[in-house]
């Protein structure tokens, strides 16, 4: 471990006062940061500092600081969490950074986000897409029912990687095309691969893919930047299974 040093560094965030405002970059020094602390943590200082200054404190989105919920939708130095790899902005810490560092902070930016405020975005288009098809609704029996379906190991294994998407929206801010298909691939995978999600497979893949299309998602173009910057490394394999799950269905039509 190394030792705990402090920093001084410059920001330069991101301010938007609501959805309909223009917005510009604000610049800010903070003295005496601890490398100990996490990016959140440096942020609350600032907001410290900017209450203390009688100044708006800058809004951002977070939760559990586990890198579990999703929230910490933070776009730093040019990457969505920061360029760290399979890093939430909650779980990268500032020994990551020198000091004197300049760092940039910006929201998600695509336009099936907008901008609430400062560096918090609206991402219910997710939940859009989850209430059109993310669930299954058969009666998939008690635990001993359930044990007694059984399950290849390399299966379950694939559904839980695409179960870990945490639905944070990293992966639409770092395509070219504000596509949702990794998001979108991960959540039809965790049900398709499992004999519970299968009975309304077809449906499911259908009425998700339907609605990520009228939210006003991109298309794929395979350019990986999705799979690059996922937190949670889930793979571009899921995007290839959405697609044959798609043309299943639409076979099956
Ligand atoms: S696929 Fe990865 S980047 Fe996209 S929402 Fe899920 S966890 Fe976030
Ligand atoms: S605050 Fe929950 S994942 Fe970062």
């Amino acid at each position: 471990m190394g030792k705990e040093k402090e920093l001084n560094i410059k920001l330069k965030v991101w301010r938007q006062r609501g959805p309909q405002e223009k917005g510009n970059f604000e610049s800010y020094t903070l003295e005496g940061i601890s490398t100990e602390s996490s990016f959140l943590e440096m942020l609350d200082v600032l907001n410290e500092q900017l209450v203390k200054e009688k100044k708006e404190p800058v809004v951002f989105d977070h939760d559990c600081r586990e890198g579990i919920c999703g929230m910490c939708s933070l776009y730093i130095n040019g990457h969505p969490h920061g360029k760290d790899t399979e890093v939430t902005t909650c779980q990268l810490h500032m020994r990551r950074f020198n000091d004197g560092d300049e760092i940039t902070i910006e929201p998600w930016r695509s336009a099936a986000f907008p901008v609430i405020r400062d560096l918090m975005v609206d991402r219910g288009a997710f939940d859009k897409i989850m209430q059109a098809g993310g669930y299954t609704s058969v009666n998939t029996g008690g635990i001993p029912d359930a044990n007694a379906i059984p399950i290849p190991k390399p299966v379950a294994d694939e559904a839980m990687d695409a179960a870990s998407c945490i639905g944070c929206g990293a992966c639409v801010a770092a395509c070219k095309n504000g596509s949702a298909m990794l998001f979108v691939s991960a959540k039809v995978s965790q049900l398709a691969l499992l004999p519970q999600g299968k009975v309304e497979a077809a449906k499911r893949v259908k009425a998700m893919i339907a609605k990520m299309d009228e939210l006003g998602f991109g298309n794929c173009t395979n350019t990986r930047a999705c799979e690059a910057e996922c937190p949670k490394g889930v793979s571009i394999s899921n995007i290839a299974r959405l697609n044959r799950e798609y043309i299943k269905a639409k076979l099956k039509d």
